[in-house]
């Protein structure tokens, strides 16, 4: 169907998706919004499931097994679904509600946050795209980001989140050490490889929170268009709405995740890291016309001063290294401060 015109209407110009979903009479999607999109995924049941047990207590044949899921998983998805990670139900399900009564909270404590600056270390806002036409696209989504390691950054309310976003920080940045161990090991690479050069000890790690409320017009809108993500490894939740899609052999496919897993995709440092062995999945956020989606992301990347690039080992093996190495923080805030889609920057320092 073709998209309404604008309507001469204020609640288009507010910076919350949230409010003007909630506007009753919404029926169509502002043509601001207007993103030509076929946001079908296809479904496998291949998407590949890592036992994070296994990994840390499993007999050797068991770990053995893991170790070699986990590197196909790397090698051919850039995704998997991670299971029996040991971080409590009942702090998955605490981020999420805490999460929602940020958006929750009056536009006035949210746009305290509006950002000024790429670095600023609390971000919140809709945000938007441009397309390739040249258009600047909003996106069907409002978000909440902060830096959470090394330094502890989170907004004042609501109250709890602090307390939860702390435990839930730590207890991610642990998983995600252990699984980047293993995938130093699975890559050739001495133990201790990763923790070294990657200084993870105080590794960066951006907390980020999406609010996709219904849209009417679930094809003519998109949450989040398809992009890769900085850092090594991005860990994700959600509320049990779908909505996240991967690219997989040029095909988008819809993710399902048992209830408490944690989605994990492959980044853009892993990727560079790995001299290409890895690459970083591109994803997508869908939206729908039924139920709000709430995902909660941590990004888990290297040290902020670490500088990143392909490991000695590896450019050994291939005679060249394909990327040029950069300061792990510089990446990041360039990245955030384009709104390019895709792999841009991976582009840039090719
Ligand atoms: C993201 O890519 O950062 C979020 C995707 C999602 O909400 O599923
Ligand atoms: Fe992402």
């Amino acid at each position: 169907p073709a998209i309404a015109p604008m309507k001469p209407s204020n609640v288009v110009e507010n910076s919350f998706v949230k409010a003007l979903a909630e506007s009753s009479t919404l029926n169509y999607v502002p043509s601001q919004f207007a993103f030509a999109n076929d946001s079908r995924g296809s479904h496998s049941d291949s998407i590949p499931i890592v036992d994070f047990a296994h990994l840390v207590s499993g007999t050797p044949d068991q770990r053995t097994k893991v170790l070699r899921n986990l590197d196909k998983a790397c090698r051919e998805w850039g995704f998997f679904v991670l299971v029996n990670h040991g971080i409590p139900d009942t702090l998955l399900k605490a981020i999420i509600e805490a999460s929602l009564e940020y958006f929750e909270l009056p536009e006035e404590d949210k746009r305290r946050y509006e950002a000024k600056s790429a670095s600023d270390p609390i971000k919140s806002g809709s945000g938007s795209v441009i397309n390739t036409a040249n258009h600047r696209v909003h996106l069907w989504r409002d978000f909440v980001k902060s830096y959470v390691h090394p330094q502890f950054h989170c907004p004042d309310k609501p109250h709890k989140l602090r307390e939860v976003l702390a435990e839930f920080s730590e207890k991610t940045r642990s998983v995600a050490r252990k699984l980047l161990q293993d995938i130093g090991e699975n890559l050739g690479l001495e133990k201790g490889y990763m923790d070294e050069v990657l200084k993870l000890d105080s590794c960066f790690q951006l907390y980020a929170a999406n609010y996709y409320p219904p849209c009417p017009q679930p094809d003519q809108a998109i949450g989040l268009p398809a992009h890769t993500d900085h850092g090594l490894l991005t860990f994700l939740i959600h509320n049990g709405v779908a909505g996240l899609q991967i690219q997989h052999n040029g095909e988008w496919f819809n993710t399902n995740s048992p209830q408490n897993s944690i989605l994990v995709n492959t980044a853009d440092h892993l990727e560079i890291l790995s001299n290409g062995r890895y690459k970083s999945v591109r994803h997508r956020a869908v939206v729908n016309n039924e139920a709000t989606r709430i995902s909660v992301v941590m990004a888990n990347g290297a040290a902020p001063d670490a500088i990143v690039e392909p490991a000695g080992p590896l450019v050994e093996q291939d005679g060249r290294a394909y990327y040029h190495p950069m300061k792990f923080i510089e990446y990041v805030e360039t990245m955030l401060s384009n709104r390019l889609q895709g792999k841009s920057n991976l582009d840039c320092i090719k």
